[in-house]
């Protein structure tokens, strides 16, 4: 790989506590400094990661687990309250639609002993996450797609949302004015919630949920909703996900990639830098969209990466609630 400016930053703020940001030059993704006060603060359970600056979301989690619940329950009741925010526009209800206006849902979850869920391209419910755990739990199947998830949702007592807020239709229809009924990725309108967590008996589940790319084409699905792509948990090891265009982490199984080079000793911190390294190394263009991870193993150790600054992560844990920490990154 061609040799480039590597900046890495660690931003840490709770309770007062700032360390200050630090720029390293290197010449590939998977050396240079640590950032060793993120390492020392963010180990230890139950704890909770979540992608994007989502403090509802991980104050819920971590109510869960500090009342001794489970890591499933914490990410999936963590990553509803995302799903019911009508201001969040990239997850759930209020979500931006596809090129046709239609709001459509992704969503996976995964337990302890590797049992997972998923819904694709779900209208109509406000919690996808949930009726991904009722796939994992009350049906022989992995994944439930469009239809035949709503009829599934409905079966299960899920009720009937509009999930298209005049927000969400304004821009959509102003989108319209200007796009040629053309997709576009950019690197702005990515804001999938992915959320692992640790419970006091160091169980880890996660969870990720989102309205995909906004005007994609119908059908669209991204990384989201895959078992390995969007997220990826192995209760042995640790688990990873994901956040930005799916097609790029979808081509390098992304998450699944993370947990396995930590079975095999890298860091959290280090994996998610070479699952980042996977995706650039492929696609020369990476200048012009945005792939985040965060990771976590069995101690409660964390990482993130990304590709441009502006990703940041909530962690939650007996140490403190860590406010956004911005994700250190490549930046072409
Ligand atoms: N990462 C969300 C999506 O690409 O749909």
């Amino acid at each position: 790989m061609q040799r480039r400016k590597f900046l890495k930053k660690s931003t840490l703020s709770s309770a007062g506590l700032v360390a200050a940001p630090f720029v390293a030059s290197a010449g590939s993704l998977s050396t240079g400094a640590k950032p060793k006060a993120h390492t020392a603060l963010f180990e230890g359970y139950p704890m909770v990661i979540a992608t994007w600056d989502v403090p509802n979301a991980t104050a819920k989690a971590w109510e869960i687990l500090e009342n001794n619940g489970s890591s499933l329950d914490a990410v999936e009741q963590g990553v509803m309250v995302e799903e019911s925010d009508v201001d969040n526009q990239t997850v759930g209800k209020g979500g931006r639609p596809d090129r046709d206006g239609h709001v459509t849902l992704d969503a996976c979850i995964m337990d302890k002993d590797g049992n997972c869920g998923a819904v694709v391209c779900l209208q109509n419910i406000e919690h996808p996450v949930s009726v991904a755990r009722k796939v994992m739990e009350d049906t022989p199947h992995v994944m439930l797609a469009g239809k035949g998830a709503e009829q599934f949702a409905y079966e299960k007592g899920f009720e009937k949302t509009e999930l298209l807020t005049e927000k969400s239709r304004k821009e959509w229809l102003a989108w319209q004015e200007t796009s040629r009924y053309e997709p576009v990725i950019n690197i702005e309108n990515h804001d999938t919630i992915g959320m692992l967590c640790l419970d006091a008996q160091g169980d880890i589940a996660g969870a990720c949920t989102t309205s995909g790319m906004a005007y994609k084409m119908a059908g669209r699905v991204g990384d989201s909703p895959i078992i390995g792509a969007g997220l990826f948990i192995d209760n042995e090891v640790g688990g990873a996900t994901a956040t930005g265009v799916g097609e790029e982490v979808v081509r390098t199984v992304g998450s699944f990639l993370i947990v396995e080079l930590m079975r095999q000793g890298k860091s959290p911190q280090e994996a998610c830098e070479e699952g980042v390294r996977r995706i650039i190394a492929k696609n020369p263009d990476y200048k012009d969209f945005q792939v985040g991870f965060i990771a976590v193993n069995k101690k409660g150790e964390t990482g993130a990466f990304c590709i441009h600054p502006g990703f940041s992560y909530r962690v939650y844990n007996r140490k403190g609630h860590f406010n956004p920490v911005s994700a250190t990154y490549i930046t072409p």
